[in-house]
C-alpha cells in the first residue's frame, strides 16, 4: 500500500486552480514535505507530447470525442506508472494539477460520451491508483468566461482546441463537476474560487492539514 499522499484539485477554465496548486506545493515545501506538482494532460516527456496534440497542434482539428478520450487517459496511464506510484510509494505527495475527474466533466459530461464507457477508459488507466483528497474550485461560469477572456487578452495569442468549444460545453462540463463533488463528498472538497486568492488558499488548508498526519501510515 502506498505510503504517500495523493492531492489533486480540479474545476472549469479560469477558476485559478493552478495559482493555488503552486501556492500549495509551495508551503508543503516549505514545512520540509517531498512534494511533486504535475499536470494533466502532461506531467510526463510522452504526456507533454500528448498535451500538444489534444490542445494545441495544427493538425487536431478533426479530433473526435472517442479520440479525446483515449489520449487524455493514455497520458494519465503514463504518469500514474512513470511518477506516481513510484513517488507515492517513496512516502511522496504528489498535486496533480487535473486528474480523472476532469475526463468524466468533459468527456463525459461536456462530450456527452457515455459515462460508463469512460468510467471504464478511466479505471485501464488508474487502476488502484486514485487521489486521497480532491480540491474541486468553483467558480460562476461568468466569472469562468471573463478570466479566460482577460487571459487571451493579455498573454501572447495560442489555439487551445479544447477552450474553442461553445458555452454549453463548458456548462456541462461544470454541471459534471458539481454531481462529481456531491457523489464522493469524503474525498472531493468544494472550494469557493470566486474569493481574494488568500481567502481561497487558506480554504484549501483547512482540507491539506488533516490528511498530512495519515503520510507514511496508509
Ligand atoms: P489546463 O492544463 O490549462 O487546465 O488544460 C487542460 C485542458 O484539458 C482543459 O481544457 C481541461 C482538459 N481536460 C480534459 O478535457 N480531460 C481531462 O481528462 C483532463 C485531465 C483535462
Amino acid at each position: 500500500m502506498s505510503k504517500g499522499l495523493f492531492i489533486s484539485f480540479e474545476g472549469t477554465e479560469g477558476c485559478g486552480k493552478s495559482t493555488q496548486v503552486e501556492l500549495l506545493v509551495q508551503r508543503l515545501r516549505a514545512l520540509g514535505y517531498c512534494v511533486r506538482k504535475h499536470r494533466e494532460p502532461g506531467g510526463t516527456p510522452i504526456g507533454e507530447e500528448i498535451r500538444h496534440t489534444l490542445k494545441h497542434s495544427q493538425h487536431n482539428h478533426a479530433m473526435t470525442a472517442e479520440t479525446e478520450l483515449l489520449l487524455m487517459n493514455a497520458s494519465r496511464a503514463q504518469l500514474v506508472r512513470e511518477i506516481i506510484r513510484p513517488a507515492l510509494a517513496a512516502g511522496e505527495i504528489i498535486v496533480c494539477d487535473r486528474f480523472y475527474d476532469s475526463t468524466t466533466a468533459y468527456q463525459g459530461y461536456g462530450r456527452q460520451l457515455d459515462l460508463e464507457k469512460v468510467k471504464a477508459v478511466i479505471e485501464f488507466a488508474v487502476g488502484e491508483t486514485k487521489p486521497d483528497l480532491t480540491l474541486f474550485v468553483h467558480v460562476p461560469p461568468e466569472v469562468s468566461a471573463e478570466r479566460l477572456r482577460s487571459r487571451q487578452e493579455n498573454l501572447p495569442f495560442v489555439r487551445d482546441r479544447i477552450e474553442e468549444a461553445d458555452r454549453k460545453f463548458f456548462e456541462r462540463v461544470a454541471r459534471g463537476f458539481g454531481v462529481i463533488a456531491a457523489a464522493e463528498p469524503q474525498r472531493v472538497k468544494f472550494i469557493n474560487g470566486a474569493q481574494p486568492i488568500e481567502t481561497v488558499c487558506a480554504a484549501i488548508w483547512e482540507h491539506v492539514q488533516p490528511v498530512l498526519p495519515k503520510l507514511g501510515r496508509w
